[in-house]
C-alpha cells in the first residue's frame, strides 16, 4: 500500500507547471478509435487514468505507443469485442468507449464504469442520447449492450447539461446518418478539446463550448495531430496551495480564462494574484475575508475544486459556505478537515466553515480524487506531519504531484508499505 507523508507549514516558492487535462485527456483517447487511420495526441499527463485507458485499447488490440508526453493511437487493426468488467470498472472515463464504439461498429459491450463515489451517477442520459439517434440499448445487471441497424441524426435535448453525456453523444454522433443537435449541452473546455480533435480528423462539429452542438455525420475520419488542454483543475489546486503556502508560487501553462470563476473568488476573499496570459502567481496573505462558493456548471464555479476550496476558507475569518449542487456525495474530506482541526460542519448540501483555523498534522483518508487532493492541500498547511492513505486516487489525477510540490520547497513524499 501506498502512503504519503507530508510535513506541513513550510513557505512555497518557485514554478509549477500544469501538465495536460485529465478530463479531457480520458475523452480523447477513446475518441482516438473513430479514426479510420492514426490520431497523435501531445500533452498527454503520466497518471494512472491514462494508463487504464491504454490497457483497453490494448485489450481491444488497438496499437498504441508512448513517448513522453505524447501518445499515437492506431485502431486500423481494432477487434469490436466486449470491455470487460475489470476494465470498464477501473475509471469513470471507460464510459466514453462506448459512444465511440457504437459511432465506429455500431455495437458497444462494457459495464457500468468506476470512478469516484461521489453520488449515485447515473448513465441514463447517454443512453437516452444513444436510443435518440436509433440505437437500442439492453442491459443486465452492471452489462451493457448497445446497439444500432443504423444511426441517424436527431434531436436531442440533455435534461441535466452533463459533461460525459455530451461527449459521449458527439462520439456516437460523429459518423450518423445526417445532423445532430445537442441541446442543453454542457460547454466544459474539455468538450471544446474533444470537439476540436475530432474536427481534426475531418468531424463536422459546430457550438463546441456553447448549449447547443451540431454535429453532422461524415463517413471517414483521417489522420491527425492534437494538443490537450492544460488542466484547470490542476492549476486551480496549485493556486489554491499558492494563496495557503506561496511566496510567491507561479502557476504556469494555464488558461486563466479557463478557471475565471476561480480566480474571481479568490479575489473576493483577498488573495494576492497576479494574472499574466498563461500563468498565475501567488502569494499567501496574513488573512481572508469569508465567502459562499455554490458549485455550477462552466463556466461556474467547478465542484472539481470545492473541496481544495474548503480547505483555503478555514483561513478566512469568519463564516463561509460551500453549496454543493452537482454531486449529492461530495463531502468526504469533511471529517478528515476535522480531524486536522477545522471547524466545518455538513447539512443539506452545504457545508459551513467558521475560520481562522490552526491546522494540526494527522491521519486521513483521500477518500475520492478531489477529497485527496483537499488533503494534500491541508497537509501543506498544517502544523506537524500528515499522512494520507488511498493515495491511488490522487495519483489518478495529479501527474507528477510529488515531483512538482517538491520542486518548490514541499516535504512530501509516497512511502511504500
Ligand atoms: C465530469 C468530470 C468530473 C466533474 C463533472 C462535473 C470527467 C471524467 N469527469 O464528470 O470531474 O466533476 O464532470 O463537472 O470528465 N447525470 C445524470 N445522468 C447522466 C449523467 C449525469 O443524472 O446520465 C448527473 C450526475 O449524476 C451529476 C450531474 O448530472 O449529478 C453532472 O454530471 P456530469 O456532468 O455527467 O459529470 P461526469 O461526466 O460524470
Amino acid at each position: 500500500m501506498k502512503i504519503m507523508e507530508i510535513s506541513g507549514g513550510k513557505e512555497l516558492s518557485g514554478t509549477i507547471r500544469i501538465s495536460g487535462a485529465k478530463n479531457a485527456t480520458v475523452a480523447l483517447i477513446p475518441a482516438a478509435i473513430l479514426t479510420d487511420e492514426e490520431a497523435t495526441i501531445c500533452n498527454i499527463p503520466e497518471i494512472t487514468d491514462t494508463d487504464a485507458l491504454c490497457d483497453i485499447l490494448k485489450a481491444l488490440n488497438v496499437k498504441v505507443s508512448r513517448a513522453s508526453e505524447s501518445i499515437v493511437i492506431n485502431p486500423q487493426e481494432m477487434q469490436d469485442i466486449e470491455i470487460t468488467e475489470k476494465f470498464s470498472k477501473k475509471l469513470r472515463a471507460s464510459y466514453y468507449f462506448m459512444g465511440a464504439l457504437l459511432g465506429k461498429y455500431k455495437k458497444a459491450v462494457m459495464y457500468f464504469p468506476g470512478g469516484c463515489s461521489i453520488g449515485a451517477r447515473p448513465i441514463d442520459l447517454h443512453l437516452k442520447g444513444f436510443e435518440a439517434l436509433g440505437a437500442k440499448v439492453t442491459n443486465e445487471k452492471n452489462k451493457y449492450i448497445v446497439e444500432a441497424e443504423e444511426l441517424k441524426g436527431a434531436n436531442i435535448y440533455l435534461d441535466i447539461a452533463s459533461v460525459g453525456a455530451t461527449i459521449n453523444i458527439m462520439l456516437a454522433a460523429v459518423k450518423a446518418k445526417g445532423t445532430t443537435i445537442i441541446d442543453n449541452a454542457a460547454k466544459e473546455p474539455e468538450i471544446v478539446n474533444v470537439a476540436t480533435f475530432l474536427n481534426n480528423m475531418g468531424a463536422k462539429i459546430t457550438g463546441a463550448g456553447t448549449s447547443t452542438i451540431k454535429i453532422e455525420g461524415v463517413d471517414y475520419l483521417h489522420r491527425c495531430f492534437h494538443e490537450v488542454i492544460p488542466d484547470r483543475i490542476e492549476a486551480g489546486t496549485y493556486i489554491i496551495i499558492g494563496a495557503l503556502c506561496g511566496t510567491p508560487l507561479k502557476i504556469d501553462n494555464v488558461i486563466p480564462e479557463h478557471i475565471d470563476s476561480l480566480l474571481s473568488k479568490l479575489e473576493e476573499i483577498g488573495v494576492d494574484l497576479e494574472i499574466g496570459a498563461d500563468y498565475v502567481i501567488v502569494s499567501k496573505a496574513n488573512s481572508y475575508k469569508p465567502t459562499t462558493i455554490k458549485t455550477a456548471v462552466y463556466p461556474g464555479f467547478p465542484t472539481d475544486l470545492q473541496q481544495p476550496f474548503t480547505v483555503l476558507l478555514t483561513q478566512s475569518n469568519g463564516k463561509s459556505k460551500v453549496v454543493e449542487t452537482i454531486f449529492e456525495n461530495r463531502f468526504m474530506h469533511i471529517p478528515y478537515l476535522k480531524e486536522l482541526g477545522a471547524d466545518v460542519t455538513v447539512k443539506n448540501q452545504t457545508v459551513t466553515i467558521i475560520g481562522p483555523s490552526t491546522l494540526k498534522g494527522s491521519n486521513v483518508v483521500a477518500t475520492d480524487l478531489r477529497a485527496g487532493a483537499s488533503m494534500v492541500v491541508a497537509g501543506l498547511l498544517a502544523e506537524g506531519t500528515t499522512t494520507i492513505t488511498n493515495i491511488e486516487h490522487i495519483l489518478r489525477g495529479y501527474e507528477q504531484i510529488v515531483e512538482k510540490l517538491t520542486g518548490v520547497g514541499a516535504k512530501i513524499t509516497i512511502k511504500e508499505i
